[in-house]
């Protein structure tokens, strides 16, 4: 080639890739969120997370993806496997990868990936045969006893080195197939790193590594040594902190090396804690609250920290990740089919301004019997533009009762207040039988598109309003309220004018239980 047909074809490939990276998937801030952008658009995650195995048959999962398109899903989140796609060190196939993408496609489906490389569930069962028959090459982590469990050690150069060698072969080939089209969104870093059934790895490795220093960015400039001297002999906060540092580190060298690769939005999921149990007794040193500050510090580069929340204190659980420097993006969101599944999403986006939502298993909800997720998704769907404009701006609410992590559950009705009108949500239906309402099931949100106009959207739940301040004049009524629905192109259909028993004649806006719908609502204020 002639030099400067080289330089031409030098320059083509530049700008390509320069275009290419411009355009993938990445998170954009407006107000105090920040939203996903695909293809130049936000887009609001209506997900469901397969179950383990599902995606390892492309037979096993032909029939499902059309049914998760039919149930409102936007996007599904789905594992690759390192054992697949590397079965022999250095040679990749990358079939499985490559069904899924094209069935989404066909079925105008998102993908969010799993990569189950060295850890899925604190184990390392994803690992290749190649890594899991070489302890040599690739030790597991070990007991205080010298005896190994079936983890890798998150302290040995080579396992990162071939874990990320592998992680970036797959960045590289969704690049080459898929940085045009976007099917791919985001990425997951391992699933639910966390070191079992104690607090740290005793191998030699991280022996080591436990006498040595704490970096300067958790010490501080006061308190210095290592970890046991600055997190303290008592318990096994030195030995968890040290675990999530070290599990941070090697995530962030995967990270790095990944968006190199292709810049895809990248994150880690959790398992939580109960309250009262040991580091160990629960998966030691993942994404959890209490080590936030130690993840953010070890993974610079991760774009968030990710809850799977299976407890019933879904309101609390997801607050703690909706923070000014994390976003909030529930990966698994308990399994699909529990009852308070599509309340729990409608507070996440109403309220925390999610990215995304994924319940768990989500194949498996049995087609034959009435399924409230799809009709909850199907009314997030419709509000979706307006919900994208909303988030961060302090334009939207949302509604659930809280639940403790006992069960017991807070009937109080919420207030929020939202421009000029204060909101009270009251989750018991006045009409309907007590003992016929579950209340864990009820839930919603409100929009404000105008100084007097709402959306409200949700069911089980009964809105009553004031006005927020005491200027003006001293009481809001209901000046209109619409049942309706949006057609494909995003315009307001409506149904019935709701008036009379609908609104208590004048009195609250009533989304009954049992049926998830929209109200578009006119407020005015009246002395
Ligand atoms: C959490 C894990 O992240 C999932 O992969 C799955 O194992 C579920 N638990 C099962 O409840």
């Amino acid at each position: 080639m002639a030099n400067g047909a080289r330089w031409a074809s030098a320059l083509v490939f530049l700008l390509s890739a320069l275009t290419s990276r411009a355009a993938a998937p990445h998170l954009e801030k407006q107000g105090t969120a920040e939203r996903l952008i695909v293809q130049g658009k936000p887009m609001l995650v209506l997900g469901g997370e397969l179950g383990n195995s599902s995606a390892s048959s492309t037979a096993y999962m032909a029939p499902h993806w059309s049914r998760l398109r039919q149930m409102h899903l936007n996007t599904v989140i789905t594992p690759v496997y390192w054992e697949l796609i590397e079965p022999t060190e250095g040679h990749f196939n990358w079939d499985s990868v490559d069904a899924m993408i094209k069935a989404a496609r066909a079925n105008d489906l998102r993908l969010v990936l799993l990569w189950f490389g060295a850890w899925k569930n604190s184990m390392s069962t994803y690992a290749p045969a190649w890594v899991k028959r070489d302890q040599t090459r690739f030790p597991r982590a070990k007991l205080p006893s010298g005896r190994s469990v079936d983890i890798l050690s998150a302290f040995v150069p080579a396992t990162r080195d071939a874990d990320t060698h592998a992680y970036v072969a797959l960045l590289n080939h969704i690049r080459t197939i898929d940085s045009d089209k976007n099917t791919v969104v985001m990425i997951q870093v391992e699933n639910e790193i966390g070191m079992l059934p104690v607090a740290r790895d005793y191998g030699p490795e991280a022996e080591r590594a436990f006498h040595e220093p704490v970096p300067k960015v958790l010490s501080g400039d006061k308190r210095a040594g290592d970890w046991t001297a600055v997190f303290g002999t008592t318990g096994d906060a030195a030995a968890e902190s040290f675990t999530a540092w070290h599990y941070a580190l090697y995530v962030e060298a995967l990270v790095t090396a990944g968006k190199a690769a292709y810049p895809l939005p990248m994150y880690v999921n959790t398992a939580l804690n109960h309250t009262g149990r040991a580091p160990g007794e629960y998966p030691s040193g993942g994404p959890l609250p209490h080590l936030f500050e130690i993840w953010k510090a070890g993974a610079p580069s991760l774009d968030l920290l990710a809850p799977d929340i299976y407890f019933p204190n879904f309101v609390e659980l997801a607050s703690r990740y909706k923070r000014p420097d994390n976003q909030l993006f529930i990966p698994e969101a308990n399994d699909a089919d529990k009852p308070e599944v599509p309340a729990n999403a409608f507070y996440a986006f109403g309220q925390l301004d999610a990215i995304g939502f994924g319940p768990f298993s989500i194949e498996s909800i049995d087609e034959k019997q009435p399924n409230p997720l799809s009709k909850a998704y199907d009314v997030l769907e419709q509000l979706s533009p307006a919900i994208l404009a909303s988030q961060g701006l302090g334009r939207m609410a949302g509604f659930r009762p809280r639940v403790l992590e006992d069960g017991t559950v807070i009937e109080t009705p919420v207030t929020q207040t939202l421009g000029d009108y204060r909101f009270t949500v009251t989750f018991i239906d006045p009409w309907t039988p007590r003992a016929d309402q579950k209340i864990t099931t009820h839930g919603g949100l409100i929009i404000q598109t105008g100084p007097e106009d709402f959306w409200v959207a949700g069911q089980g739940i009964t809105v009553t309003v004031e006005p927020a301040s005491s200027e003006g004049p001293p009481s809001a009524g209901l000046d209109s309220v619409w049942e309706g629905t949006f057609d494909a192109k995003g315009n307001w259909v409506p149904g019935r004018l709701l008036n009379g028993d609908q609104t208590h004649q004048g009195r609250h806006v009533r989304l009954a239980p049992g049926d998830f719908q929209i109200q578009r609502v006119k407020l005015y204020r009246y002395r």
